[in-house]
């Protein structure tokens, strides 16, 4: 298997690096138009017209990938093609369907499903029911664990994100899921948002692709745990590297080996653990993560 890719998880790149003209699809064959039909676990539709909710129809044509790693990806019909940074989340949610077409339909990342799915398994072993849970999703984007929730049973949801764009374009993508969208960072947050956050009284934080490098660091996953109380739930996914114990240079220096050893042994107790393909990568190896379920003590 190819070495981890430090980006694989989100460290945006710049679009003005060097890049060579010819794209490639996940696997490393050159691409056709419409020659990508990945299975999609969210249900996005794989078709070349891609959008998931009201609005203008956008032609993204066929999606082709940096061949040299996960660089940029490019889209739009054979005369108006567009590249794109491949961790640019503000430029992907600003065009309709672009996001759920590339990490879902041809990258198969299935992450959303899976750490709710993680996440209702320990409700129904804790006899909790869905529909009393209220729910922060920590670095929500266009809403695709907000629509997950939703499908358990999840009623009250407020998601979170950096990206202005991400809020734009939940609402757009998946209209009604969350009951309120925060856009900025949980720790610089004003007193008024964090009021809004609170008056929630959240049982759960849910952080779905959302944590690492390039991602939200500890301190923003720990301050969303620390808007919960006591038996207060949360779920989500890391790269094997950033485990407790992890010597992976990169995956010490996001702090999360020392952060989730403390949590664990200190606040919270461990439900479950399971490891699963996040998505594939562009060249066609597995992208592994270990999904997290804890419970505040
Ligand atoms: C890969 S996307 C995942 C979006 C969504 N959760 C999903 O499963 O499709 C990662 C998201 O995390 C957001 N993000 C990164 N750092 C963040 C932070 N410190 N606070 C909130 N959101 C953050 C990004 O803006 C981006 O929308």
């Amino acid at each position: 298997m190819a070495p981890r890719s430090a980006t694989s998880w989100g460290r945006p790149l710049s679009v003005g690096d060097p890049v060579p003209l010819l794209g490639v699809a996940v696997g490393g064959a050159p691409v056709e138009a419409g020659s990508r039909n990945l299975r999609c676990r969210h249900g996005s539709k794989p078709g070349w017209m891609a959008m998931s909710g009201p609005g203008p129809q956008t032609d993204l044509g066929s999606i082709a990938f940096s061949p040299d790693g996960e660089h940029w990806i490019e889209f739009g019909p054979p005369d108006d093609r567009r590249r794109i940074a491949f961790h640019d989340y503000a430029s992907l949610y600003a065009v309709p369907g672009l996001y759920e077409r590339v990490f879902c339909t041809e990258l198969a990342m299935g992450t959303a499903e899976r750490v709710v799915g993680f996440y209702a398994e320990a409700l129904r072993r804790l006899g909790r029911h869905p529909g009393d849970e209220r729910v922060v999703d920590l670095g929500a984007g266009n809403g695709l664990g907000g629509e997950q929730l939703r499908r358990i049973g999840v009623n009250r949801i407020v998601g979170i994100d950096l990206e202005p764009e991400a809020r734009n374009a939940a609402h757009r993508d998946h209209p009604g899921v969350y009951d309120d969208y925060l856009v900025g960072d949980l720790t610089t947050m004003s007193g008024s948002e964090i009021d809004r956050l609170t008056g929630l009284r959240p049982t759960a934080v849910l952080a779905l692709s959302a944590l690492g490098p390039g991602h939200a660091p500890p301190a923003v996953i720990d301050r969303a745990c620390g808007l919960m109380p006591e038996a207060g739930l949360f779920a989500f996914a890391v790269m094997p590297t950033l485990l407790p114990g992890s010597d992976d240079p990169l995956g010490q220096r996001t702090g999360y080996p020392e952060f989730l050893a403390e949590l664990f042994t200190h606040r919270a107790d461990e439900l479950a653990r399971h490891d699963y393909v996040h998505r594939q990568r562009t060249d066609g190896t597995d992208d592994l993560a270990v999904a997290l379920v804890g419970q505040l003590r």
